[in-house]
């Protein structure tokens, strides 16, 4: 068993030494070190990275599943803290090693009060968050098909250690990606009658987009689509034959992501045939949004209270998150630990205070426990 300080240590080893998703070879193989060392019980998941360690009680009980998730991003830290990242181009910008060391102490806490629980306790340590790739990859492993409640945590720079953000309802969107490459036909930039110039049209698809969101969703709906990506010829007196651009779709509602999908479609390709071109939108659907369940979050908020933090709701946001891939399997909630800082996720200044640690991982088992003995 770890204390407080050894799981301290832990986090800012992970922190020193970050890796990217579906590249957690380190970080894996010192997290099953220590579990195994303490004889928690390891699912063979067949991916290079990640584990799920389980925990089954003395009596039969429910089945509850815990998330943490493990990768950083390609950032260059700047945040002067005494552990910061051996790697240059490679940080912790987003919590992740807070997650899983958090994981890993309850898992550990959990373990030790194996006597105690009533039921079984599912505990995912997920690679590849950050790509969107790691929570399909673990739950199609089919491992953990058999859980009732699923519980994943996010650190919170805007709430300080001791205060726990749970809102029921969407909380994360779902993230879709989309790119387009518009074909005209290529020809001296003084002679444009003799060409099809794509860019005019490039600029007319950026414009229309937006319609979308301004003219055919309902305006009680969540939408953004934001063109992040543009790219048309390389010099001044050639016009291109292609233009190319690509962005982001967010959503909270499976309704108005098809809607929206489907809008794109129409206003893209007739765009493009209004200026003469052809345009081919290649539209790849991401992680659903995260959906938390009413229920099981006044649970959670309710055992918060009683172990004496603070309760908040947290912001809305339309970022994306791969938990969702767990929520397909059953109800859950996702919650936000807050962590302090001046910097939010994916600042090359994002620190977590690592006082939030201890606690975050005593109220994750605790929740656990009890969630595995409930009724229902
Ligand atoms: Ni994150």
């Amino acid at each position: 068993m770890m204390n407080e300080q050894q799981l301290i240590a832990f986090f800012e080893d992970l922190h020193q030494h970050p890796e990217l998703g579906l590249q957690e070879v380190r970080t894996t193989q010192k997290l099953k070190e220590i579990l195994t060392a303490a004889g928690v019980e390891l699912l063979d998941t067949g991916l290079p990275t990640g584990a799920v360690a389980v925990i089954r009680g003395s009596r039969p009980g429910r089945v509850i599943g815990l998330r943490g998730d493990m990768d950083a991003l390609p950032i260059t830290e700047a945040s002067g803290l005494r552990y910061a990242s051996c790697e240059a181009g490679k940080m912790h910008a987003c919590g992740h090693d807070f997650h899983t060391a958090c994981m890993l102490g309850t898992a550990l806490i959990l373990q030790e009060k194996r006597d105690q629980l009533a039921g079984t306790v599912k505990v995912v340590f997920q690679p590849a968050e950050e790509i969107a790739k790691g929570g399909k990859l673990v739950a199609d492993t089919g491992l953990l098909n058999d859980a009732q409640e699923f519980y994943g945590i996010h650190s919170y720079p805007a709430f300080p250690a001791g205060t726990l953000g749970i809102k029921e309802g969407p909380v994360m969107a779902a993230p879709d990606r989309f790119s387009v490459t518009i074909t005209g036909r290529g020809a001296h930039a003084a002679q444009p009658d003799k060409g099809i110039d794509p860019i005019p049209a490039l600029a007319a698809i950026i414009q229309a987009l937006q319609t979308i969101v301004s003219r055919e969703v309902n305006p009680f709906a969540n939408v953004v689509i934001t063109v992040a990506h543009v790219e048309a010829g390389n010099t001044y007196n050639v016009i291109p034959e292609t233009a190319f651009l690509e962005g982001t779709v967010r959503t909270l509602d499976e309704k108005v992501r098809l809607q929206v999908q489907q809008a794109m479609r129409r206003v893209i390709e007739r765009t493009a045939e209004a200026y003469q071109c052809t345009a081919a939108l290649d539209y790849q659907v991401g992680p659903d949004a995260v959906v938390n369940d009413a229920a099981l979050c006044a649970e959670a908020s309710a055992l918060a209270r009683e172990m004496g933090f603070q309760v908040a709701r947290q912001e809305d946001t339309m970022g994306g998150e791969d938990f969702s891939e767990f929520l397909k399997i059953c109800p859950g909630v996702f919650l936000r630990i807050g962590t302090g800082g001046d910097y939010p996720g994916h600042h090359p200044r994002f620190t977590v205070d690592p006082a939030a640690l201890w606690p975050a991982a005593q109220y994750c088992a605790a929740l656990a426990m009890r969630r595995a003995e409930a009724e229902k």
